[in-house]
């Protein structure tokens, strides 16, 4: 009896070292970015130190292929914009990085908002000659919402751009972020030399390589005697100069002001180039936070619990046409996942076996056999995931839930082909269960036609183009001319009592609650003004335990 018990205290021991060191090299990160900031090439540069690719060019020719694989990422092509995004895993050294790839448009923000609810670390990329760009402040509004520690990597040094000292000044003026910068670049543009590394002050050189195309790098220590041969002395005496205004400045690394989102550790680099791509994966796989614990039922899961939980962050229909899937993406948050587990959906609760759960890197798939905390799988999705949903083993887990954005445009969707009308309905539900759009109805159960609610206009066209191509269902708009949307607390009770409200729409969600429309702000409070009684909110209440209506 005492060794059975000897033992499978042994063999617990084992179990929990094992946990530890998997997620202990297990890291994650989005990259938040205006257009043109250098997205995809640094992604690539990442993924070649990664060996996840052999050459420079492939993410662009994966791009180039995922555009032809799947026919909404043609609306992409024609329009020039990024809506989709991708997870793309690879190993560095011996750590295990999940990159969740973020859609470039502002309209896609409540996506990007899911997307970057999974990560644990948000990379913002600047271009030195633009600093802060729109892309980048609403996307940086999206990481502050969560609270995650945010890396600053400045692109495009190689090009003439603005002051260094004046893009750290523009950070914590418009941000409110602490700029600490890791590296601080000598001269920049025709005159980029390199860096110097802030915290033991040794030089990375940077000479231009082949083309201007990769810089070779090499590294002197401060006081070598071979660096003023190399870097001219009045640009080395300037970056020092600022260097030591930095430090009187003072504030110190403090890391758990970096992991809490309000110190921003900063790097100077070139993507294009590969310079100071290197070091600054090397600092922040070192700076960055490991996979963080999440609360359910206000307490903290702990990452290296035993028992197995996820939750779905993103779902995504028809990625390959071809074979007409669904994906849902599952962030898992605590114990060993593995191939083929049963585990309880704590929606429904019922029990689901997991066969098949991919590994993804864009377009591509592969089985996996076991995952762990801060690692994103897809999981095959027959329509039972919704987002948010918690799955777990062991005693009950349920995340928190993901608000939905408060949508500002409003649209009646009509069908005019009556033939079509299954696939419409299909359509509609899987696009509005993937997050794509909000859908809402008229109260008047006659008018049956989906009233679709957006936080950007593009979203509302991908709809209508996704409907058209993936469906089969050509579509038109009746634009309603709503701009604000409350969902009433109390529900359909308190309204009743209420009787007539004027200057305003009453709809129903897709949970069949009461939303009100107003046409602007003013009428908005002309409500709360004329009917303290009704408590409203802006974002559609998080659902749990209750399946939505369907069209
Ligand atoms: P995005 O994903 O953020 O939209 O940006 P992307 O990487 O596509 O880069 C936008 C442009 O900026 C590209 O030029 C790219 O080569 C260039 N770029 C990225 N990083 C650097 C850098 O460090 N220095 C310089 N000088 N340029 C950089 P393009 O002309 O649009 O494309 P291509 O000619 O490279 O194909």
């Amino acid at each position: 009896m005492a060794s059975t018990t000897v033992t499978s205290e042994f063999t617990l021991e084992k179990e929990r070292k094992e946990l530890l060191e998997a997620v202990q090299c297990r890291l994650n990160f989005a990259i938040i970015s205006h257009p043109d900031a250098g997205k995809t090439t640094l992604t690539e540069k990442l993924l070649l130190y990664g060996g996840a690719i052999q050459q420079a060019g492939a993410v662009k020719a994966r791009g180039e292929q995922r555009k032809v694989t799947s026919d909404w990422m043609e609306l992409e092509k024609q329009r020039g914009i990024s809506i989709t995004s991708t997870v793309l895993q690879f190993d560095y050294s011996s750590s295990k990085i999940n990159l969740l790839d973020t859609p470039g448009h502002q309209d896609f923000s409540e996506d990007t908002y899911r997307t970057l609810s999974a990560a644990d670390n948000a990379v913002m990329l600047e271009d030195a000659a633009k600093g802060l760009e729109p892309q980048t402040r609403k996307l940086f509004e999206v990481c502050r919402m969560r609270k995650i520690p945010i890396f600053t990597f400045i692109n495009k040094m190689d090009r003439p751009g603005r002051e260094p000292l004046e893009l750290l000044d523009e950070i914590e003026s418009e941000l409110g972020l602490i700029p600490w910068a890791v590296n601080w670049p000598i001269g920049s543009g025709d005159e980029f030399r390199g860096v110097i590394d802030r915290r033991d002050r040794s030089v990375t050189l940077f000479e231009k390589g082949e083309r201007g195309r990769q810089a070779e790098e090499s590294h002197l220590q401060e006081g070598d005697p071979e660096l003023s041969k190399r870097v001219e002395l009045r640009l080395l005496n300037k970056a020092l100069e600022e260097l030591d205004l930095l430090e009187i400045a003072g504030a110190e690394l403090n890391m758990d002001l970096v992991h809490s989102g309000e110190i921003t550790p900063v790097f100077f680099g070139s993507a294009m180039t590969n310079f100071g791509v290197r070091s600054f994966l090397d600092a922040f796989l070192e700076l960055a936070q490991k996979p963080m614990g999440r609360i359910s039922s206000g307490e903290l899961v702990d990452p290296l619990s035993s028992e197995f939980s996820g939750f779905i962050f993103k779902l995504q229909a028809n990625m390959d046409p071809r074979h007409r899937d669904r994906v849902a993406f599952m962030r898992i948050c605590s114990g060993r996942f593995e191939k083929n587990m049963s585990v309880r959906h704590a929606r429904t609760g019922k029990l689901i076996r997991l066969s098949r759960p991919q590994k993804l890197f864009g377009q591509e798939r592969e089985v996996v056999d076991e995952a762990y905390a801060g690692d994103v799988i897809g999981l095959n999705n027959p329509g039972m995931f919704a987002i948010g949903d918690t799955l777990y083993t062991g005693s009950k887990i349920e995340y928190e839930g993901i608000p939905c954005f408060s949508p500002e445009i409003f649209s009646h969707l009509r069908n005019p082909n009556p033939s079509t009308f299954k696939s419409f309905n299909k359509g509609v539900n899987e696009l509005r269960e993937e997050g794509a759009v909000q859908v809402l109805y008229d109260t008047d159960p006659s008018k049956r036609d989906p009233i679709l609610a957006a936080v950007g206009q593009l979203q509302i066209e991908v709809v209508q183009y996704r409907l058209e191509h993936e469906y089969g269902v050509q579509t038109y708009l009746e634009p309603l001319g709503y701009t604000v949307a409350r969902w009433v607390i109390g529900g359909w009770s308190i309204l009743e009592k209420t009787g007539r409200i004027f200057n305003c729409k009453t709809v129903r969600d897709s949970w069949g609650r009461p939303v009100l429309l107003f046409k602007n702000e003013w009428n908005l409070n002309q409500l709360k003004e004329e009917h303290p009684e009704i408590e409203i909110c802006s974002v559609a209440p998080v659902v749990s335990g209750l399946d939505p209506i369907r069209s």
